[in-house]
């Protein structure tokens, strides 16, 4: 069935649309990917209509022999890829990841530390709205003021002083490589579990680009759909001794039936990130961060941190006397799709923000290069020292559509 013979006009309108938007932006969001053909066609496939609640080998419903076929290769892939003994693959996403890790590893009102959120730390490490700020007792760590950096030194003080019962890594908006060995070893210190949200890095971390958490942690949480290049979902990673923890708390802990279209896409993804072509790719992602935010610097826009270590990157805009919200304005208008973000330290609202957060996963599925990097480099900073000339905004629209019809995502995507 192709998409002009559905019936459902307004919807497939509104689809289309996206689809050509996908096409004619440059999609810097640094939680975002374009996805290979086979794990959308795993997404459409008749899997979408089938319930299994369980798990392999013990559903609660008949008919489940063959997704129970899916689910294993998935965690067998998973095992393999990551190097983990146990998995559960079944989180519809990321926070869902997170919700059965802190049921399986704590008890309700028990003491965390993690990444502080306005430094770059995600919104289910201990945001007051969020069901982890709501039932567990969250401290933060931080970067520190002059290096933008965690340093160890400071989250060990800190966990010594406060001796949660967790301490979790992992962030949304943090450039630089974080030290999995580090942090397991102040966790042991002072006798708290260790877990890591490897939601951004996941891809890296697979490619052997990032260290990996994996032999670290008690249990590694991640999504599927960012540097991964899989279909929207969440996975988990433990040792022996927390799998039993881990798959109650998934299931019946946090969710019902599994998402079974989701699971063997995600088994698509995995297969195609254990190979030469995807090490190729996630090492490119990162050689593209580092041009990007060298060429941005050279242009007189600060990067938090100094600089970059994987797939995104923050970019201060005040020097500019922008807020990140009118740079993410000013960018989307000529194509170039991004997000406002905190930068550490911030003293604007989160809907403001100092800074955009800038990543590389997307364009480079696409083909982009170093060379089309310094390219963007250049745009960006024009259009955001432009101060909304519209001459400048034209040129670079027409730039923009340049590159875009250069690097096509469909046949990108379909070589994968
Ligand atoms: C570090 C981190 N953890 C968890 C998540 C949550 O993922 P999801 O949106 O799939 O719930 C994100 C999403 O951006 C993230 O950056």
């Amino acid at each position: 069935m192709t998409q002009e013979s559905f019936r459902d006009d307004l919807l497939w309108r509104a689809v289309g649309a996206e689809a050509l938007r996908q096409e004619s932006h440059l999609e810097l969001i640094a939680s975002e990917n374009h996805t290979s053909c086979e794990v959308m066609a795993a997404m459409g496939s008749c899997l979408t209509d089938k319930y299994a609640e369980g798990y392999p080998g013990r559903r609660y419903y008949g008919g489940c022999e063959h997704v129970d076929d899916v689910e294993n290769l998935c965690r067998e892939r998973a095992k393999d890829l990551f190097g983990a003994s146990h998995t559960n693959v079944q989180p519809h996403s990321g926070t869902q990841a997170n919700v059965a890790a802190l049921m399986a590893l704590i008890q309700g009102g028990d003491r965390v530390l993690a990444m502080s959120l306005d430094h770059g730390g995600h919104l289910s490490h201990g945001h007051p709205k969020n069901f982890s700020g709501l039932f567990y007792d969250f401290h933060a760590y931080g970067v520190e003021r002059e290096t933008e950096r965690i340093e160890l030194e400071r989250v060990r003080e800190l966990a010594l002083e406060l001796r949660p019962k967790l301490l979790m890594a992992g962030a949304s908006a943090y450039s630089r490589t974080i030290d999995f060995e580090g942090l397991a070893s102040i966790a042991r210190e002072v006798g708290a579990h260790f877990m890591v949200d490897m939601a951004h890095i996941a891809g890296l971390v697979a490619a052997g680009v990032h260290p990996s958490p994996v032999e670290h942690a008690d249990v590694t949480t991640m999504t599927t759909h960012k540097t991964l290049r899989g279909p929207r979902g969440g996975l988990i990673l433990c040792t022996k001794e927390w799998i039993k923890k881990i798959n109650s708390a998934v299931f019946p802990g946090g969710q019902g039936g599994p998402f079974m279209h989701a699971i063997a896409a995600k088994a698509v993804a995995l297969r195609e990130a254990n190979s030469a072509s995807y090490r190729e790719y996630a090492g490119k992602v990162v050689a593209n961060a580092s041009a990007l935010a060298a060429t941005l610097a050279d242009r007189g826009l600060r990067i938090v941190s100094g600089g970059t270590d994987n797939h995104l990157m923050l970019v201060d805009v005040t020097p500019l006397g922008l807020t990140g919200a009118d740079a993410e304005e000013q960018l989307g208008a000529v194509c170039i799709t991004c997000n406002k973000n905190l930068i550490p330290y911030d003293e604007q609202p989160p809907m403001k923000a100092s800074g955009i957060r800038i990543g590389t996963a997307a364009v480079t599925t696409r083909g982009l290069g170093t060379v089309e990097m310094e390219r963007m480099g250049g745009l960006i900073a024009e259009v955001l020292g432009a101060r909304g000339d519209g001459a400048v905004l034209e040129s670079v629209r027409k730039a923009v559509g340049e590159l875009s019809e250069a690097f096509p995502i469909r046949p990108a995507v379909a070589g994968v």
